[in-house]
């Protein structure tokens, strides 16, 4: 058995839109997903340490995440239907075998995040004024922050599993009865899977150092001044650990990439891109850096835009390598295009307004952040 057996067929329908349009709104998607999934990956595990252990600050900075997580889980999870949308769409025929063959895994992510949300919800219910965190509240924190670290697993196995086909058909003998496969089949041969799930734990501490300096420079307007000097400067000790912990760990995921994608992502042109996502988290920590003794308003928002472009740097180059390393048995690039107008208009018109509405509603807490308390 080879692996192109076990690749979906094409369908007869063609892609609905160019692959150049699908490709990119799967990057942008992602780009928009990773800032929300970030904070939800290492912030609630992080908010739980410091609710249980931190100073008054470090307390008053986890009871000001955990507020805003419902609403932050609400865009994270609408943002990641957008990149889900546009791989079935442009990488049907890897996407769906890999994720039958860990169908109960990633079954499983639905039902995990159900808990996880409504463990959010209840711990949140701890932090209204007057009220009290309970034990029960405590460990619906926990479980939420400990569900989310195991969904972003499951995400890292179905991702790397989806390019890693020289292991499918080990993995379908290993999981299967009589040719059926059974659904439990996990990507944990790749050598790929812990440094790419590791490195995106480091992007994510760099993401939370961000956002906290984003957060006490745009929202935290009624915040006292010690409590902004506290956030610049956990700020830029945690961007640092992020820097470091992402270099180490994106050196080792980049040693475990096939031959080619190395080749192609060292050499020009993509070295260009490559050097540019490595390089780029130093330019948000500088920017942080600027502000250790006081944040300020502009250079929070310029520390939010150049986070998002290290983000977006991150998802283009991950996005070619993922074509590289199907390149040996797939050209998604090929597919005849039968070009639905409709459904592409629908989808525009409503992927502006919905950003539309995210920003108004962003801006209407700027607004009430200034109100007088
Ligand atoms: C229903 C909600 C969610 C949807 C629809 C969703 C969708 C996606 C998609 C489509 C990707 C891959 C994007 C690409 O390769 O272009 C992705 C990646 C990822 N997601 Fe989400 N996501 C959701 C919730 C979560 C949650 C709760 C976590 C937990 C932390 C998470 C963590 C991750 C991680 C770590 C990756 C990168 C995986 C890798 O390639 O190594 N996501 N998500």
């Amino acid at each position: 058995m080879t692996p192109t057996e076990l690749i979906g067929p094409p369908s007869p329908l063609g892609y609905p839109a160019p692959y150049w349009f699908l490709v990119t709104f799967k990057v942008l998607g992602f780009t928009l997903h990773m800032v929300p999934m970030h904070l939800w990956f290492v912030g609630i595990l992080l908010a739980m340490i410091f609710a249980q252990r931190g100073d008054v600050h470090a307390q008053r900075w986890s009871a000001r995440l955990m507020r805003q997580m419902p609403v932050i889980i609400a865009l994270g999870i609408n943002f990641g239907i957008v990149p889900l949308l546009f791989t079935q769409v442009a990488y049907y025929r890897v996407f769906y075998p890999a994720t039958i063959l860990m169908a109960w895994p990633w079954f499983l992510i639905i039902m995990f995040l159900t808990f996880a949300y409504y463990g959010v919800y209840i711990y949140v219910t701890g932090l209204k004024d007057g009220a009290k965190l309970t034990t029960l509240k405590r460990a619906a924190g926990w479980v939420s922050a400990i569900l989310f670290v195991a969904i972003s697993f499951l995400f890292s196995n179905g991702f790397s599993l989806m390019t890693h086909l020289s292991a499918w058909p080990e993995l379908w003998q290993e999981t299967s009865v009589a040719g059926a496969p059974l659904g439990t089949g996990l990507n944990t041969s790749d050598p790929t899977l812990w440094p790419r799930w590791l490195m995106m734990f480091g992007l994510a501490l760099t993401t939370v150092a961000a956002y906290t300096v984003f957060d006490a420079g745009v929202f935290a307007r009624r915040e006292s001044p010690e409590y902004r000097r506290w956030a610049a400067n956990f700020a830029l000790k945690f961007y640092t650990v992020g820097l470091i912990w992402f270099a180490v760990m994106g050196s080792w995921y980049l040693s475990t990439w096939p031959a080619d994608a190395r080749d192609q992502m060292l050499s020009s042109p993509l070295i260009i891109l490559t050097a540019l996502a490595a390089l780029g988290p130093g330019l948000p920590w500088l920017l942080i850096f600027f502000q250790r003794r006081q944040i300020t308003q502009a250079l929070a928002i310029l520390t939010g835009l150049a986070q998002f472009g290290v983000l977006a740097l991150n998802a283009i180059s991950r996005q070619i390598v993922q074509n590289i390393e199907l390149g040996k048995f797939l050209d998604v690039t090929a597919e005849p295009v039968n070009l639905q107008l409709s459904p592409l208009i629908v989808f525009l018109v409503l992927f502006v307004a919905g950003l539309g509405v995210v920003v108004w509603m962003v801006g209407k807490v700027w607004q009430a952040e200034r109100q007088p308390a």
